[in-house]
């Protein structure tokens, strides 16, 4: 057997992100130690705590370790004080938005995994949830959010560019193509192409990817039936290839499929180092409380050793442990419901200790 030496970044950057990260970190830990490899980790700023420690968001130094390093595990950007001010110039998702473009993270994947013991948590009836497994790939560096964006007419009027490219559209199409093959060959492209003229680039370009996967059952759908669809069947969804912004929107109705927020993981992989963060924010509301719920950083973690480290068994590991937390009878106040005993809700660092315990 292989023992691996690599080295992570570990970037928990602001709010939760902190409390979950550290939890996540814990778990790379035990994994290093139980399967013989050799781990080591650096740790750097970004978001709110790297603009006060440096005015910048995304300092060089961040930049620079990120490639440096075998992968990075990411935590969450924000703060309260720029969400009540949309004026500040200088603000904590920068520094996320640079980080994906400088390190090239065309491709976010966000697998939408439903826990069985999390069926009731969900606000979806458990029949129509029942055996949902969704692969989301989001295009994460083109589309309105890299645009050119402003204000004319003194301020009056706003305006975001969105703006997309053959190969921007292909190189996601590839990647979602290619998961498609190793799953249920079956993928939705969702756009909207009725209206947006770089949806109707994305649909052609789709269609002509299409045709180096003669076995992939290829639908397309309107974003707006995309929304509507994933509440009323999910099962009907297999992988899924969409634009930034569709996909930023669609992820998060998605959680509800699998219970919560605090649930999700996902990826960022591209021409670089690859980057694996939970979907959630900084979650202001329950920052320093000690009530995250740590699992979407874990299965970040999980995500950063099957994807970027090729372990396999080792990224199995950590998901069988948190089904066996979830067995336990073991929940987070976000995935509690009225049925839970009160002595099974506990805190981010409790859980992760049931977790290490699994593992
Ligand atoms: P959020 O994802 O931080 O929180 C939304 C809701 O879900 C909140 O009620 C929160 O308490 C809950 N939640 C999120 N993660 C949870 C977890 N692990 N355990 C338990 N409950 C959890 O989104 P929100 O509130 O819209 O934004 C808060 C800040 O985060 C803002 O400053 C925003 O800009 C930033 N943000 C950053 C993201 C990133 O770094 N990737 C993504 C989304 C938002
Ligand atoms: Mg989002």
């Amino acid at each position: 057997y292989l023992k691996m030496k690599k080295h992570i970044l570990v970037v928990p950057g602001d709010g939760i992100g902190q409390e979950v990260t550290a939890v996540g970190k814990k778990v790379l830990e035990k994994i290093a130690e139980k399967f013989g490899h050799e781990f080591t980790y650096d740790e750097a700023l970004i978001g709110h705590a790297a603009i006060e420690a440096a005015g910048n968001p995304l300092p060089d130094e961040t930049l620079e370790k990120m490639r440096a390093s075998d992968a990075v595990l990411f935590g969450a950007v924000g703060h309260p004080k720029y969400d009540n001010d949309p004026s500040a110039k200088v603000r904590p998702e920068q520094g996320l938005l640079k980080m994906r473009k400088e390190l090239g993270l065309y491709a976010n994947l966000r697998p939408i995994k439903l826990f069985d013991e999390l069926l009731s948590a969900s606000s979806i009836k458990p029949e129509i949830l029942r055996g949902s497994d969704i692969l989301f790939f989001r295009e994460l560096t083109g589309d309105i959010y890299f645009g050119e964006k402003g204000r004319e007419n003194d301020g009056d009027t706003a305006y975001d560019i969105a703006r997309y490219s053959t190969y921007e559209v292909e190189r996601i199409a590839r990647k979602a193509f290619d998961a498609a093959m190793t799953r249920g060959k079956k993928l939705m492209s969702v756009d909207k192409a009725n209206v947006l003229e770089t949806s109707r680039l994305w649909r052609e370009v789709v269609q002509r990817v299409a045709k180096e996967y003669p076995e992939v059952t290829v639908e397309h759908q309107f974003v707006d039936s995309a929304a509507m669809l994933l509440i009323k069947d999910p099962r009907r969804f297999d992988v899924v290839v969409t634009a930034n912004l569709f996909g930023d929107i669609l992820t998060d109705e998605a959680s509800q499929i699998a219970g919560s927020m605090g649930m999700l993981a996902s990826a960022s992989i591209g021409d670089g180092t690859g980057v694996y963060e939970p979907i959630h924010g900084s979650a202001h509301d329950i920052t320093g409380m000690g009530l995250a719920n740590p699992m979407a950083s874990v299965l970040s973690a999980a995500l950063l050793l099957d994807i970027s480290f090729g372990l396999k068994e080792e990224s199995d590991a950590i998901i069988n442990a948190v089904d066996l937390v979830l067995k336990s009878g073991v929940r987070t106040r976000d995935i509690a419901d009225a049925d839970t005993p009160k002595d099974k809700i506990l805190g981010t660092d409790a859980t992760g200790e049931a977790l290490l315990s699994y593992l």
